[in-house]
């Protein structure tokens, strides 16, 4: 039996497309920042008796269509380490679920973790991340903390995440923006296929993020809070071009996202350095110099109340623990 904790990951240069579905090997590379306020604490025990794998998830027993990735990944730890028992896995969130703030990454990492050594395996973070990735691309990254690049490889060997600064020696921080917790219509799963396979403008946005991947290491090593927002920012909105041109075209935005969106850009005009970004759901996360952090709470709060902003430092990698 062991218990993984991993923190969620935002992309600040986004996934979004996979070359090979089944082992979910990405399109581009990817880079992000390993958040500390959202987390997932996940126990694996394998056990004799039990005649199928049970997953629990912040307190309800999940049925097996839902936890098919789940069992997916516990299948991979079982013919990796001989084991033939089946799994009891309990999850708890600390990130709204299903609400684009990625919970699927610290839900896999914390589950290759925990799966992992329970098993008795002994990875490496290297072979973590891979086995994380084949839950959910995300996920990959999550095994490390601060700024993080996954690398899309060729294949399975050679499609992992590597940590550029585990510990972030510059006061980036990112303002979680609250705006709709319910489940999301259209997975990423389903979203980033579709745009791959639809849109017209799939084989651009392959070159951007070469090029923002390019740009991003360098704003990163000259500590550019507004280089790194400003790339940030537009590598997302080329990432939600994609879906608004896939066919049928679909947008994760909703008009609040598009309010907060018009606030950032209204304290930028303003001189208060911010900048915005968008998961696969209508959140908006803020980018900044934690010096402005005071301003932008106070205007973000004034538009949609405090209780739904969630300010977060970087967070660090895994940890994982034999109970
Ligand atoms: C927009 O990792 O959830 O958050 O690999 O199909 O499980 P699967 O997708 P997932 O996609 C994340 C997409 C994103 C961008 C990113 O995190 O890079």
């Amino acid at each position: 039996m062991a218990t993984a904790k991993a923190h969620t990951n935002i992309a600040l240069v986004k996934y979004w497309g996979k070359k090979d579905p089944k082992l979910i090997l990405p399109q581009t590379d990817s880079l992000s920042l390993t958040l500390n306020e959202f987390y997932t604490t996940t126990t694996v025990n394998f056990k004799s008796e039990l005649d199928a794998d049970h997953v629990s998830i912040d307190g309800q027993l999940i049925d097996k269509a839902d936890a098919k990735k789940v069992i997916h990944v516990l299948e991979l730890v079982r013919s990796m380490s001989g084991i033939n028992s089946f799994a009891e896995v309990t999850s708890t969130n600390h990130v709204p679920t299903a609400a684009g703030l990625a919970s699927s990454a610290s839900a896999f990492a914390a589950l290759a973790g925990a799966a992992s050594v329970a098993a008795g395996l002994h990875l490496s973070r290297r072979d973590l991340s891979k086995l994380a990735r084949r839950g959910s691309g995300s996920a990959t990254r999550s095994i490390y903390g601060g700024l993080v690049e996954w690398q899309k490889g060729v294949d399975d060997a050679s499609s992992f995440a590597k940590p550029i600064a585990e510990d972030v020696a510059f006061p980036i921080e990112m303002l979680a923006v609250l705006i709709n917790t319910k489940k999301k219509k259209v997975s990423s799963r389903s979203g980033m296929q579709l745009s791959v396979s639809t849109s017209p403008y799939y084989e651009a946005w392959k070159k951007v993020v070469a090029r923002d991947m390019t740009a991003i290491k360098a704003a990163i090593k000259a500590k550019d809070i507004d280089k790194i927002g400003h790339i940030a920012e537009e590598n997302a909105l080329r990432m939600h071009a994609l879906t608004l041109s896939a066919d049928p075209g679909f947008t994760y935005f909703n008009g609040e996202t598009l309010a907060i969106i018009k606030t950032v850009e209204d304290l930028r005009s303003h001189g208060i350095n911010c900048y915005y970004t968008m998961d696969a759901g209508p959140n908006v996360k803020v980018i900044y110099d934690r010096a402005n952090r005071d301003k932008i709470v106070a205007r973000l709060a004034d538009i949609i109340g405090y209780d739904r902003l969630v300010v977060s430092q970087p967070g660090p990698g895994i940890k994982i623990w034999n109970e």
